[in-house]
């Protein structure tokens, strides 16, 4: 049974889900809080070569579905070991992400569903919003610091489509918060804490 807090930090590439999802496991620990620090795709054997089906841009969208989906079942399990123990859980990406990137892709919403039967509900997700045109130039920037190649969903365009699936998902559920993600990295972080100080409180209340 689930005893942890399950928290996802979402949003197009170059939003500043991997500093946030660090900023806010600190702020859990330094209350005192069991934290457990993810992403997908995850460390594990299938995560790595979704690693390398990134740099291709010939992968059929459909098997991009399957490998997230299956690289999360994995996760999954893991997750839920954590939760069960009690820890606070914050995954950069999950379920959302093959929502937003793959239906971009022009993979049907509800096979996307379907295939991602196992995944569980994240009790709260964050979704960082900003234009693509400011996420692209960080992109740009970590890449040419840390010598990456260009990844294929790193493109404007596409990210385009993929940011207005999160915005339209964001809309439909009352656990989804968007936040806006142009502004300084400590200005975010105090939002995400404010949302999720919120939440934290109600359920120690009730
Ligand atoms: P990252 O840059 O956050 O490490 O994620 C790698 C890329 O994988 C990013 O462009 C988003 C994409 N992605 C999907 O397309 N579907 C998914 O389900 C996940 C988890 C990531």
């Amino acid at each position: 049974m689930k005893k942890g807090i399950f928290i996802v930090i979402e949003g197009i590439d170059g939003s500043g889900i991997t500093t946030q999802s660090k900023l806010l496991a600190d702020w859990f620990s330094k209350k005192g809080f069991r934290v457990f620090l993810t992403s997908e795709p995850s460390e594990g054997g299938i995560g790595k070569l979704l690693r390398t089906y990134l740099k291709n841009n010939s992968i059929n969208p459909a098997i991009d579905a399957l490998l997230f989906a299956a690289d999360r079942v994995e996760h999954t399990e893991t997750i839920k070991k954590k939760l069960e123990e009690g820890y606070v859980v914050i995954s950069s990406r999950y379920f959302e992400s093959s929502i937003a990137y793959q239906s971009s892709q022009g993979i049907p919403i509800d096979w996307i569903e379907k295939i991602n039967k196992y995944a569980i509900p994240p009790d709260i997700t964050i979704i960082l919003d900003a234009p693509p045109e400011v996420t692209i130039e960080r992109v740009e920037k970590r890449n040419s610091i840390s010598h990456k190649d260009k990844e294929k969903f790193e493109r404007i365009d596409f990210l385009h489509k993929v940011r207005t699936v999160f915005l339209s998902r964001a809309s439909k559920f009352s656990n989804y918060h968007t936040v806006n993600a142009t502004r300084d990295i400590n200005t975010v972080h105090k939002e995400i804490v404010r949302i999720i100080d919120e939440y934290v409180k109600k359920i120690f209340k009730g």
